[in-house]
């Protein structure tokens, strides 16, 4: 889709377009713009004969007003309040790009933009509407024969009141659409299957990323990663055919002597439990085990097209979790590249087997800060459900700090987190007769134990903990979400803002 911004003048109905795209509220008030447009009352008699509500997200589409320029109006609701509330805002936007899909208008403006939104600024208006109009034209059908229409609409023009305005909503409008290539590219790769996202996909998509974007990569090898004595990395990859990768990308758009923020990506391909086999019911869903990996991809290429002053390392470890005659078994010791040695009691509980070599690996970088970004566990999604993602980290003035930055970014870009206690009295639930650490724990708090686990590894800088299981994916209908890259990017927006 082409974006654009426009200057929309509250008195003219001139705008011509084949579908301008109006509030309405609950009231049957108008905001200022529509009631401009509606010199010919056919607005407000639509609202007084009861055809729209008002209610967030209610559509109706009027068509040929007397002296309105558009080829149609569509009418979205707004919601009670004309200080708009957050939710309803983004319900209007997302039911009139829904109502666009069935349209053969193949331009619009959206004037929604135009209103005030309760506590949010003109950025956020700009943002939010950008990437929900993503959102709508996303289809992850791209295995499908005959893939489904594309979304009618080819060009949005974002509405808002004055020239000095559309300075400001360039910026975000620009920074919004690299956040939805972020957001797509991470969809993309979990969408897609299993047999066709394998860890060696991953190693080549961070290439063409790199070469595309220009910045540097490394795709390590099955020798390599042994060189570097990733044992408990290997446990989890060596019962798999499907040769592993460890990937780093290094973008470095900020001083050459300033210490990045390094993101570390589980990236299993498929999870299939191993020899702890999971059951069968929704088993598809765990190609998106590598949600974390597809977040660190979407950051990577969002923050290179913003082009942000700032010092990032990406970091994926990449395999498959399969059964088989060289699959590690339970009760199985290795060495993980910290030297900590590591019982497997579960085979399933893997994610946190790869991410500690990748955590150890991180140290090198003399990092501000790591975070680990994962599908780590399913008591997650018990906890949180699908709309918050969990954060961990331990409880220190630095990690304090570093959580409230990551709550923030979360609440700013909708992609919301909420911190779980890390609190050294877990660690208890972690023990083990024969090795240094078991890869699970005592019953309880499952996605807290996960956490300690990752916690023994990080010790040597300031760290933080994403488990995305709930977040990462919806199950109706089906599909990938893409988060936490608008987190994640506005976390390190707002880096570079201090
Ligand atoms: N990838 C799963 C976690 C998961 C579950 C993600 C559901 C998304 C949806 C992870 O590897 C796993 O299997 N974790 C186990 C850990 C347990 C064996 C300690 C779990 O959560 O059951
Ligand atoms: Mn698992
Ligand atoms: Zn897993």
């Amino acid at each position: 889709m082409d974006f654009s911004i426009k200057t929309l003048d509250p008195k003219a109905a001139s705008a011509k377009t084949a579908c301008i795209i109006c509030g309405v509220f609950e009231n049957r008030k108008l905001p200022a713009f529509t009631a401009a447009l509606d010199a010919g009352g056919h607005i407000a008699a639509a609202l007084k004969a009861g055809d729209i509500s008002g209610k967030a997200g209610s559509t109706l589409l009027l068509r040929k007003l007397d002296g309105v320029a558009a080829e149609r109006v569509l009418l979205v609701g707004l919601g009670a309040d004309e200080e708009v509330a957050e939710r309803d805002f983004l319900n209007a936007n997302e039911s009139a790009y829904k109502a666009l899909a069935n349209l053969g208008a193949a331009d619009a403006i959206n004037a929604l933009t135009l209103v005030d939104v309760k506590k949010r600024d003109l950025g956020w208006r700009i943002e939010s509407a950008t990437l929900a109009a993503f959102n709508a034209e996303y289809k992850p059908d791209f295995l499908k024969s005959k893939r489904e229409d594309a979304y009618p609409l080819k060009k949005l023009a974002l509405g808002v009141a004055s020239a000095k305005e559309a300075t400001l909503a360039k910026q975000h409008l620009a920074a919004a659409i690299a956040t939805g290539n972020g957001v797509n590219l991470a969809r993309e790769l979990a969408d897609l299957p299993g047999n066709v996202v394998t860890p060696t996909y991953l190693g080549n998509t961070a290439k063409k990323l790199a070469k595309d974007f220009k910045f540097d990569v490394e795709v390590l090898e099955r020798k390599q990663i042994e060189a570097l004595k990733m044992g408990s990395f290997l446990s989890v990859a060596n019962g798999s055919d499907e040769p592993p990768r460890f990937i780093v990308m290094k973008y470095n758009g900020g001083k050459a002597k300033e210490a990045p923020v390094v993101l570390v990506g589980k990236g299993i391909t498929f999870d299939t439990g191993g020899i702890s086999i999971k059951p069968a019911a929704n088993m598809d869903e765990m190609k998106y085990d590598m949600g974390g990996a597809a977040s660190v991809f979407g950051t990577m290429r969002t923050i290179v097209e913003m082009g942000l002053k700032l010092n990032v390392v990406g970091i994926v470890a990449a395999c498959e979790n399969m059964p088989s005659g060289r699959a590690t078994k339970p009760g199985d010791i290795f060495t993980s590249m910290s030297g900590q040695t590591v019982e497997v009691l579960n085979t399933d509980a893997e994610g946190r087997l790869i991410l500690c070599d990748a955590l150890t690996y991180a140290e090198r970088f003399n990092p501000a800060a790591v975070i680990d970004i994962a599908t780590l566990t399913g008591a997650c999604v018990v906890a949180l459900g699908h709309h918050t993602s969990g954060l961990f980290t331990r409880h220190d003035e630095a990690h304090d700090a570093l959580a409230d930055e990551i709550l923030a970014a979360g609440r700013q870009s909708g992609d919301v987190a909420w911190r779980m206690p890390v609190f050294d009295i877990y660690q208890d639930q972690l023990k083990s007769n024969f090795a240094d650490i078991p890869n699970m724990g005592t019953p309880g708090a499952g996605s807290i134990i996960a956490a300690c686990f990752l916690e023994r590894f990080t010790r040597k800088y300031t760290w933080a903990h994403l488990d995305i299981a709930g977040t990462a994916w919806r199950s109706s209908p089906k599909g990938a979400t893409g988060r936490p890259v608008g987190l994640l990017t506005q976390f390190l927006r707002q880096r570079t803002a201090k």
